[in-house]
């Protein structure tokens, strides 16, 4: 843990694995909104994130967490395999003639945006608007473009959020089988979601649930094709995907990072965090944390155990966990069995400049 003065994000950061977890359970270090209140930027965003799961804390957490948790849970997940599979497989359909494709925009995006449209109940033929809106929506929650794609995308955040509230008012008159339904529904000892908290939570389930997953499914891909060995492997040995999942979120974890505030003076480790500062959790560094895992920087598909924290830990713990490791698994097996001899189509791989995810520009193959 150590203090860094940076300009544009002064505080504590915290690389170390036991560190990590001490204070991610740890309610005194809270989650709060991280956008200034003030600025102009995702203006729409800003009113709802009140209402965000993850920027809530203590009793107030628990309380939402308690009636979203139960429709995330591994059996319930698991009932979507083949409507993943479906997607996986169509969307692999649309580019089988192609000699090179680029795996983030042809493949990840698409595929990240069109589960959670189907999840949450977005009709079939809304799908490849709404598909069109969320990539927009998450390429521009990206700090390092231009101020006119931020305007732009706070249109996109506008337009998201009119959709879904249109999308409620029909499914309060006719239910259906769908997240937002089942989410109306949800009650816990005569409490229930309020209208904006389940607007909330559906811009949330789309901004938490999409970039995330593209950068785990290209980050696997990236990672099996400089490491061909566990490529062959992985493919001689398909019941290793999990494990191998497991693998791919540390090794190359897509989030991170991640921030606390603390709400009072607290010791830690001979040091003291005081009241109101900010603290960074860098997840992606504790999942490398030599002193928690053997041969840290070395990437095998095989590790087990393997308690790696990019998921966070705690109270906020990822809530589509099941859902993404589900995802991965079945978009990496399926990349795997229809695409033979799969490459890079280039060694010149760019990042995007993003202070909390690892996230490639591009990932083009043949
Ligand atoms: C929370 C990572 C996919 C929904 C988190 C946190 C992390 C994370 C690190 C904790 C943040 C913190 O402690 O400040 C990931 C990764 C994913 C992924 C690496 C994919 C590889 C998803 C998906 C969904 C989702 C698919 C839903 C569709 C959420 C929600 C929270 C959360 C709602 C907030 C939970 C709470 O505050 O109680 N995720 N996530 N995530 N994630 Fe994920």
């Amino acid at each position: 843990i150590y203090w860094g003065n940076s300009v544009k994000y002064p505080g504590w950061y915290v690389t170390g694995y036991k560190e990590a977890v001490a204070i991610l359970k740890d309610t005194r270090f809270e989650n709060r909104i991280p956008l200034p209140q003030t600025s102009k930027k995702y203006e729409h965003l800003k009113n709802l994130q009140n209402d965000m799961l993850l920027f809530k804390n203590k009793v107030d957490h628990k309380r939402l967490r308690t009636l979203v948790s139960k429709l995330f849970a591994p059996n319930v997940v698991e009932s979507y395999r083949p409507n993943i599979e479906e997607t996986v497989n169509e969307l692999l359909n649309e580019v089988q003639n192609e000699k090179r494709m680029d795996l983030v925009s042809d493949f990840a995006f698409p595929f990240a945006s069109l589960i959670i449209a189907k999840i949450l109940g977005v009709p079939v033929e809304e799908r490849h608007q709404f598909k069109e809106w969320t990539v927009d929506l998450i390429q521009t929650i990206d700090f390092t473009r231009t101020r006119r794609s931020l305007a732009d995308g706070n249109d996109t955040i506008r337009i998201l959020i009119d959709y879904f509230r249109e999308l409620i008012e029909k499914r309060k008159l006719n239910p259906q089988n769908d997240l937002i339904s089942l989410l109306m529904k949800e009650e816990q000892q005569g409490d229930k979601l309020s209208n904006e908290e389940l607007l909330a939570t559906c811009i949330l389930l789309v901004i938490a649930g999409h970039e995330t997953t593209v950068n785990l499914i290209t980050n696997s891909i990236l990672s099996l094709l400089t490491h061909p060995e566990q490529l062959v492997e992985l493919k001689e040995s398909p019941l290793l995907i999990e494990k191998a999942v497991e693998e791919f979120l540390r090794y190359e974890s897509p989030t991170q990072m991640t921030a606390r505030i603390a709400s009072e003076d607290i010791e830690i480790n001979g040091m003291t965090i005081k009241k109101g500062e900010q603290v960074y959790i860098l997840l992606g560094a504790a999942n490398r944390d030599p002193k928690k895992f053997n041969n840290a920087n070395v990437l095998d598909i095989t590790r087990n155990p393997n308690p790696h924290i990019a998921f966070g830990y705690g109270i906020h713990f990822c809530l589509g966990s099941s859902l993404a490791r589900l995802e991965a698994q079945i978009a990496i097996q399926t990349l795997l069995q229809r695409l033979h001899n799969l490459q890079m189509a280039t060694p010149d791989l760019q990042w995007r400049k993003l202070t909390g995810f690892r996230a490639l520009k591009e990932l083009p193959i043949t």
